[in-house]
């Protein structure tokens, strides 16, 4: 016996590990570095998502003719089933990124295993576990698979590696350290192949435009989409969803979107994806009635179709081998069954007016969602596709709305990379208020937006707060589903809540040009005080070029807030609250802490109850800080249609001393003119 075994070593043979090779960096587009490992799959983030460059957007980017790495450093391979990417790290580099994170900032030194799932405390199973970092270096890079993927963000030593730093022993030297620094980013995927994308800055954030850029630009929602949304209760009736608009107009309320939960469709869990005719028997009646209100109506779905479904039959032949909830599950990545869903939806939905949809459940929490060895009939496994599997039904609705000829916002509950040009939110069923805000500011950084939305709260404080939030982060809702929440709920609340909810409407110029900044330049709307000036904060951000944003939490009475380089105002009374300095400030409960920088025009409307039914002649007041004015900026277009892909749009100039009929105006303060008058300079016709 012994003996044998002796032979069996002699005859086996091993191959010394070779270190892996050089990646080889093709130039791409302007600041824009591809390279391969192995073999591509079929399916990744950037066909999922059916992501085109905006090359008008890309080619205004800073010029780079450099790499911002050193790319002779990368490295690739494929080895025992995984394909691997090495990109060098420099000791002082921080890394951000990472998905739609709800905790942290700096994601340097950890392991993280990008799932799709209901997030669950950690770092890895996220809404959107978008394989995408920027570095504080400036530059990103992103892994183009639709694969689970496992990051070493500057964790693990390869032998030899001259980046490595000494071996210590932990006996006798105090310096020994559990985790020797490393001078990687290590991902690799359970796939023959994968792409990788190297993003050029020069600063993170233009990293970040260039990756947004590239996924097809930022989206551009309708203009009454950034208005307030409200959810009904589950199974409320067409009657009860009118009673309760027609309350939000008695108590003053604003309100843009009504969201129906499941209770709309005759059966659902698996559902019909037809209209309940016992609570909604005359669907175009009463969408003709939310109309001529001016209000638009979202749908929630889960996308898992009941056997007595209209869409069963003609869908049988896409179905995956599993169930969700017994619902037979379409493979979208199939274009016969794409056609089908869309050719339902219009039936059911767009054809009807409605606006919008809530995609739920595609993440899954784990027991909810078909098996990782799951089999869809386009060859795809569960796994792979559970990761994009969000992506693909923004993809085929937004095709949809862009057939109809109207722009639409919805919600989704996940997403992934290539997706940012697709226009929805990303909501949760977690909770946590803290979360909830640092979610507003990793959104940004994983190409996707986020809905802070208010449900319930344990008291009238925290339910001011909520809203508060809600009314800083991308969709503001309140989504009732299942405590039937108003606004007004808590007695001696309604008017903090309501000054919040206005102060959402009153924004309303200054959000939707953010939104077009995301569109056209790729500059996220709410941006992480990590790529605005590095900082590390999680519970403050941007709004936007102008505002700084710092959510209030329950039970805390003061806060403190760092503001960066400069002179910065407090919104509501245009007082100087600090320069480039930390403050504690103690609001009111009615105030948000909002802060503007020195010699910035914010263009506003006066609060009213719908944001989707601007008058043409409706005033714009310019909120002007400080001494010394810069410019600021003013996006509009027809707000709903896509013409502006056709050039209708104009981007203008506000100037200090253009307002007010032409008088030079040099003072801080609240300046009126007209929408329709606006004698302000055009910068373009882009
Ligand atoms: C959940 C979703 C909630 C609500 C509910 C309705 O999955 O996160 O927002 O829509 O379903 O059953």
């Amino acid at each position: 016996m012994i003996l044998l075994l002796g032979m069996m070593a002699a005859s086996m043979t091993y191959t010394s590990i070779k270190s892996p090779t050089q990646l080889h960096w093709n130039h791409v587009g302007p600041g824009i570095w591809r390279a391969l490992i192995g073999k591509k799959d079929a399916l990744n983030l950037l066909s999922a998502a059916d992501a085109h460059p905006l090359k008008e957007g890309l080619k205004k980017l800073p010029k780079i003719e450099f790499a911002p790495i050193n790319l002779e450093q990368s490295s690739g391979e494929v080895f025992g089933g995984h394909a691997v990417a090495r990109i060098p790290l420099l000791p002082d580099e921080k890394l951000y990124g990472l998905g739609l994170q709800m905790h942290g900032s700096n994601r340097r030194g950890r392991v993280y295993h990008l799932r799709m799932d209901h997030y669950s405390a950690g770092q890895d199973r996220l809404h959107a576990p978008t394989p995408l970092y920027f570095s504080s270096r400036g530059y990103g890079i992103f892994f183009n698979t639709a694969r689970p993927i496992t990051i070493y963000a500057g964790v693990g030593n390869r032998l030899g590696d001259a980046g490595n730093p000494p071996a210590r022993d932990r006996n006798t030297d105090p310096a020994w350290e559990a985790q020797p620094s490393s001078d990687s980013v290590e991902a690799s995927v359970q796939a023959p192949g994968m792409e990788v994308y190297l993003f050029a800055g020069p600063t993170p954030m233009d990293a970040l435009r260039r990756y947004n850029l590239f996924s097809g630009g930022g989206a551009l929602p309708p203009r009454w989409a950034l208005g307030f949304w409200h959810r009904v209760p589950l199974e409320a009736s067409a009657e009860e969803v009118l009673k309760e608009t027609a309350e939000f107009d008695k108590r003053g309320f604003p309100l843009d979107v009504l969201g129906l939960e499941p209770g709309w469709q005759s059966r659902s869990y698996p559902g019909s994806f037809v209209w309940s005719e016992k609570r909604f028997p005359d669907p175009a009646g009463f969408m003709q009635k939310m109309s001529t209100n001016h209000l638009k109506v979202n749908l929630w779905e889960n996308p898992y179709i009941a056997e007595s479904s209209p869409l069963y039959a003609p869908l049988k032949s896409y179905f995956a081998s599993h169930t969700v909830w017994l619902g037979a599950v379409p493979d979208l990545n199939i274009p016969q069954a794409a056609e089908i869903v869309r050719a339902h939806h219009k039936k059911v939905g767009t054809d009807l007016g409605i606006s919008g949809y809530k995609i739920d459940e595609v993440d899954g929490v784990d027991v909810w969602l078909w098996p990782d060895h799951a089999a869809f009939p386009s060859g795809i496994p569960g796994d792979q596709m559970r990761q994009v599997y969000g992506v693909l039904w923004q993809r085929e609705l937004e095709r949809l709305f862009r057939d109809s000829g109207k722009r639409t916002f919805g919600l989704v509950r996940g997403s992934n990379g290539g997706a940012s040009r697709f226009p929805f939110a990303i909501y949760s069923d977690t909770y946590d208020h803290r979360e909830y805000v640092t979610g507003i500011t990793s959104a940004g950084l994983a190409g996707v937006m986020w809905c802070a939305e208010a449900r319930s709260a344990a008291n009238g404080e925290e339910w001011v707060r909520r809203m508060q939030t809600s009314v800083l982060s991308h969709i503001c809702q309140l989504n009732a589903w299942s405590d039937g929440t108003k606004p007004w709920s808590f007695a001696g609340y309604e008017e903090p809540v309501k000054k919040a909810m206005m102060f959402r409407i009153e924004i309303l110029p200054y959000l939707y040009t953010a939104f077009a900044q995301y569109h056209y330049q790729g500059t996220p709307v709410i941006r992480a005080m990590s790529i605005v000036d590095g900082g590390e904060e999680i519970d403050q951000y941007m709004l936007g070029d102008e505002i700084l944003a710092a959510p209030m939490f329950t039970g805390e009475k003061t806060r403190s807030v760092r503001l960066p380089k400069g002179r910065w105002y407090d919104y509501d009374t245009g007082k100087l609250a600090g320069n480039g300095e930390t403050i504690k400030v103690t609001p009111a409960l009615d105030k948000m802490p909002l802060y503007v920088r020195e010699g910035a025009l914010i263009p506003t409307i006066p609060a009213q109850l719908r944001a989707g039914s601007l008058l043409k002649n409706t005033p714009l007041l310019i909120r002007m800080y400080g001494n010394t004015f810069r410019n600021g900026l003013l996006y509009d277009d027809d707000g709903e249609s896509f013409d502006y892909e056709k050039g209708k749009f104009g981007w203008f100039t506000l100037t200090s001393d253009s307002l007010d009929g032409g008088k030079i105006v040099r003072e801080s303060g609240v300046w009126e003119c007209s929408y329709r008058t606006l004698n302000w300079n055009k910068i373009s016709k882009e």
